[in-house]
């Protein structure tokens, strides 16, 4: 599969997940076989005025390499000098948001709103693609309708104005999140563009992005809410396209993930922050064991490196004394 000048060593993408495709994330699905991740939305705006809270966010590392940087705006030149700024900070490739359905984001012209708006869409690709030299991608939904003549629209202007490949999330701008992927979106737009088309949507199991691929006919398919608390969906997805069975994930390896997760954490954002950000994060990773309802318990206050390794391993040991191992309750710890 090839995005632009881009060789991926497999059809799996992280999807772009705002507030939680930071550096530390990125690496976990890495390690677990995903080819290609992808940064959390970055406003182009910020980017320009040099905000550093933003310009923080383009932090990555080399082992994570390639990385997607998705930018978000309505303004084609602040989009085009965004675009610069993140080509000159090392990324591999830029995506465009054409999905976001946020209020505050909606408003301003952006995400989504673009889908209806397609002489400033094109105008931004166009700025974007003139600025950069890396490949570029552009991530939208269905549109404003359930048609998906704006999505197909769309795709092909982006086409003709040379993007290198289209991510596709099948759900219109008022879903939100809710109801189904309409997964036929995909094979249409697949069917009308020669560049790449990404599937996203729905992929819950690594056995559902198999069946993506196989009724859309998409070149990759693009994970994000299965892969929280749940890298392996990289590994299994890559397993199974190579015909080779799922391995259960290994109790130990799973804390050890944990911890390296936590640690990457604290050195990217400091030990208070990532205390903060781990709070919630890392009952993702034990969603269905046994005893997760007390560990997220335990973990709710948590404000030091020492403590929350100590509560890690705690509750690895409570484990360990019982010879018990991942209770199978839900799909999505398994595949
Ligand atoms: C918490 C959250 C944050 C998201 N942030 C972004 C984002 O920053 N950019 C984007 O293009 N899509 C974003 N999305 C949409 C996802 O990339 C993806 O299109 C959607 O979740 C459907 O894929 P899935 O079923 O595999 O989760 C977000 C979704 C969620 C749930």
């Amino acid at each position: 599969m090839k995005i632009g000048c881009l060789t991926l060593d497999n059809i799996t993408i992280l999807a772009p997940l705002a507030g939680i495709t930071n550096l530390p994330f990125r690496i976990l699905a890495k390690e677990a076989g995903c080819a290609l991740v992808c940064s959390e939305m970055i406003s182009a705006n910020g980017l320009v005025r040099g905000s550093k809270k933003t310009k923080q966010m383009l932090k990555s590392l080399p082992e994570e390499k390639p990385l997607s940087v998705q930018i978000f705006g309505s303004d084609p030149a602040v989009m085009a000098e965004a675009a610069q700024i993140v080509e000159s900070s090392g990324a591999n490739l830029i995506d465009i948001n054409f999905g976001c359905s946020v209020k505050k984001v909606v408003k301003t012209g952006a995400g989504v709103a673009l889908m209806q708006q397609l002489n400033n869409a094109e105008a931004i690709i166009k700025a974007v693609r003139k600025a950069v030299d890396i490949p570029l991608t552009i991530k939208i939904r269905t549109g404003w309708d359930s048609s998906g003549k704006q999505a197909l629209k769309l795709s092909l202007l982006a086409e003709e104005s040379g993007v290198d490949a289209i991510a596709v999330h099948p759900r219109t701008a008022s879903q939100g999140f809710r109801g189904k992927a309409e997964w036929s979106i995909i094979t249409a737009i697949k069917k009308a563009i020669a560049i790449p088309v990404i599937g996203n949507g729905d992929i819950v199991t690594a056995k559902d992005a198999i069946e993506m691929q196989r009724i859309t006919g998409c070149d990759a398919v693009m994970i994000g809410r299965a892969a929280i608390g749940n890298p392996w969906i990289f590994s299994h997805v890559i397993a199974l396209v190579r015909g080779n069975d799922i391995l259960p994930i290994d109790i130990t390896h799973r804390f050890e993930i944990m911890i390296k997760y936590f640690k990457m954490s604290v050195q990217c954002f400091g030990e208070k922050a990532a205390c903060r950000m781990m709070r919630g994060r890392l009952g993702w990773f034990v969603k269905s064991l046994r005893f997760s309802s007390k560990f997220r318990e335990s973990i709710k206050q948590i404000s030091s490196e020492n403590e929350t390794i100590e509560l890690i391993n705690t509750y690895m040991e409570t484990f360990e004394k019982c010879s018990l191992s991942v209770i199978p309750a839900k799909a999505g710890i398994y595949n």
